[in-house]
């Protein structure tokens, strides 16, 4: 099936509820809902410490939960059909159920900041793509810190989850991502997007005139996910290369620029690069370029959709992914074509590859009356001309971390 439609909330929730009770003893007390992400715009900005533009997609990693007396955790994963436990006492990755980690790692990073946490049961489902760049796993983390505060009657600020999230990621699991993603799945709200300043993390929501989650289906644009079936392997490696490079750059920046402090590529104009630029050897030149232009890019884009002008906005995505391809070297051939195809079809008015690139998705602007051509000739077209199993998700953007009491939809 090309076009995967998300099964509705009330039929997830009595699912999660009925496998919580036939596993562990009584029911969950709650349950807490994370969102996955598309980012619109902002790629490879965060560990740049520049802006992003994630929104929260109507896609979720959930987790019902009940709180033990003692220190034991106790999972099952509904997607895995496995189970998974730990006491508090002690944390070690379970590398028969790698999906466990985003948890033991949370309440790894939740005690290490010195909380107090109550062992808990938790029964956890998911229909964000898992490996397709809609961070799952920053949705699962989330989810999954939500689901200890409340069973241990903390209190924290949202900001403070997003970071715990992501010290979890980098210094647990071991992936070294920025901070986007796990403020997308905390933070954004439905109808926006999420302005980010990823290096003081203020945060400002867009309104974005896309279809939102519960919205009556009547807004003319659409956003649209193409997946392109191509798995990032060895994507890790090479997103850390991109760290790398853009540190040297950075680096090697700061000692060219004489009159103020380059403390990363955020510092750095697009006047700068002109007269500096000529220093850095080329690929990073390139490196540099894409990160400097993209920031620009990002605040025209908020502009764009300040002032209603979605023809701009799609125009700032078309040279988002040229950046990403040509300066950035993030992209494949399959997302290449993705976004050719589109930008070929009357309706789109702009896609791009989003998240870490080298597989996964393109995002993209569609009008409502044209979605059934981009499942034509868009999808069906790339899956018969690369033999990948290419999908589509027509997404409605959502709200960041809810909480809820178990049976309150
Ligand atoms: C991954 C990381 C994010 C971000 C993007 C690129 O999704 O998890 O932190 O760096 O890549 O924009």
């Amino acid at each position: 099936m090309l076009l995967e439609v998300p099964t509705p909330q009330e039929g997830r929730l009595r699912r999660l509820a009925a496998a919580f009770e036939s596993r562990f003893e009584g029911r969950p007390a709650g349950v807490a809902v994370a969102p996955g992400r598309v980012n619109l715009i902002g790629e490879h900005l965060d560990y740049n410490e520049g802006h992003v533009l994630p929104v929260a997609i109507d896609r979720s990693l959930m987790v019902a939960f009940a709180p033990r007396p003692d220190g034991r955790v106790r999972l099952y994963s509904l997607d895995f059909d496995q189970e998974s436990a730990f006491d508090l006492a002690g944390f070690e990755r379970d590398s028969a159920a790698p999906w466990s980690d985003y948890v033991r790692g949370v309440a790894w990073a939740l005690r290490e900041a010195g909380h107090r946490l109550s062992g808990l049961d938790g029964a956890i489902e998911g229909d964000v793509p898992i490996g397709s760049g809609l961070s799952s796993s920053a949705a699962l983390e989330v989810a999954a810190i939500g689901a200890f505060a409340a069973a241990s009657g903390l209190r924290l600020d949202r900001r403070r989850m997003a970071l715990l999230g992501q010290r979890a990621e980098n210094s647990f699991v071991g992936v070294a991502c920025g901070i986007m993603d796990q403020m997308a799945a905390t933070l954004a709200r439905a109808g926006h997007a999420l302005l980010i300043d990823c290096r003081t993390l203020e945060c400002e929501d867009v309104p974005v005139p896309l279809e939102a989650a519960g919205g009556d289906g009547r807004a003319g644009l659409r956003l649209v996910v193409a997946d392109s079936g191509v798995r990032r392997a060895l994507v890790d490696s090479q997103y850390n290369v991109r760290r790398q490079e853009c540190r040297q750059a950075a680096e090697l920046l700061a000692k060219a620029i004489p009159d103020r402090p380059v403390a990363s590529l955020r510092d750095v104009s697009p006047e700068d690069l002109a007269r500096y630029g000529d220093g850095l050897p080329p690929d990073l030149l390139r490196r540099a370029r894409h990160v400097v232009e993209e920031e620009r890019r990002v605040l025209g884009s908020v502009e764009a959709l300040r002032g209603g002008n979605m023809q701009a906005f799609g125009e700032m995505l078309g040279a988002s992914h040229r950046s990403l391809r040509d300066d950035f070297e993030v992209s494949c051939s399959e997302l290449d074509l993705l976004v050719d195809l589109a930008r070929a079809l009357p309706g789109v008015l702009g896609a791009r590859l989003t998240g870490a690139g080298f597989g996964g998705c393109t995002v993209n602007l569609v009008r409502a009356d044209a979605l059934e051509a981009f499942r034509e000739r868009v999808v069906a077209r790339y899956c018969s001309e690369t033999g990948r199993a290419g999908r589509m998700y027509v997404c409605r953007t959502a709200d960041g971390l809810r909480l809820r009491k178990f049976g309150r939809p």
